[in-house]
């Protein structure tokens, strides 16, 4: 068995009043792909901008074993954890190539280690490639998502944590994101992959938890959670595949 790579015991994560994380409770081992579905307002953002370090959090956040309360998001990033925000968050007047850049900035690696980064995302991405010295907001939607993925691999990520990276793009701009996302993963990243649609997470990942209201409401293998009556009545009732 494989062992665990990111550890969340008991999390609490609160915005004054709103208690929006409740003793959450999350396992992602080496080489898996872990879901986090649940519908708006579910706590989901909150729970990765706390494993990130930009919320103040209560509870056990360890990654690889190291303890990470009271290390910095950049201290962070320099273990191997990366976050694609849910609004991408590029530079729109900046090329495709500078914002790649950007993503280096955190972790300072030498120039030949960026060069070699920058040539894998680019042969990962070729339409990056193509489009390097556009301006990011000529890109479409799917393209922008590719520069968000990009940017993050700039830093070496050993977990890339997504924040709906789904959000927004036409169905088979989705699954190509995610073919994407399966093939980081077989290139040896975890991933910890945030989304509301459901079907698309479960078909994508080993491991599936269902946050409702700040709480895990349910957990499973993904597949058998995608057969689970409460999942489908709620998150993939009436669906097709291609809706
Ligand atoms: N900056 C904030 N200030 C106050 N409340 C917030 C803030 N961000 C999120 N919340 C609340 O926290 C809860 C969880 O939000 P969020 O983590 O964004 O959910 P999700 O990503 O699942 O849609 C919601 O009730 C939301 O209204
Ligand atoms: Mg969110």
């Amino acid at each position: 068995m494989s062992t665990v790579m990111l550890e969340i015991g008991d999390l609490h994560v609160s915005y004054g009043q709103v208690d929006a994380v409740r003793g959450v409770s999350l396992q992602l081992a080496h080489g898996q792909i872990v879901s986090v579905i649940g519908p708006n307002g579910a706590g989901k953002t909150t729970l990765l901008g706390a494993a990130m370090g930009l919320l103040p959090s209560k509870g056990t956040l360890r990654f690889d074993g190291e303890n990470l309360e009271g290390l910095d998001v950049e201290a962070r990033v320099e273990r191997g954890l990366t976050l694609v925000p849910e609004k991408r968050e590029l530079f729109g007047e900046l090329s495709v190539l500078d914002n790649l850049m950007l993503g280096a900035y955190a972790k300072r690696a030498g120039a030949t280690a960026l060069r070699g980064r920058l040539d894998a995302v680019y042969a990962r991405f070729p339409r990056l490639a193509e489009r390097r010295a556009q301006r990011a907001d000529t890109l479409s939607g799917g393209e922008r998502q590719m520069l968000a993925l990009g940017r993050a691999l700039m830093s070496a990520p050993r977990l890339l944590m997504l924040d709906e990276p789904s959000l927004g793009l036409a169905p088979l701009i989705v699954q190509e994101i995610l073919s994407i996302v399966r093939g980081l993963r077989a290139d040896g990243v975890s991933i910890l992959l945030v989304e509301q649609n459901a079907r698309a997470a479960l078909e994508s990942s080993d491991h599936g938890y269902v946050l409702e209201t700040g709480e895990i409401a349910l957990s499973g293998e993904s597949s058998a959670l995608a057969k689970d009556p409460r999942v489908q009545a709620t998150y993939l009732g009436g669906g097709t595949d291609d809706d």
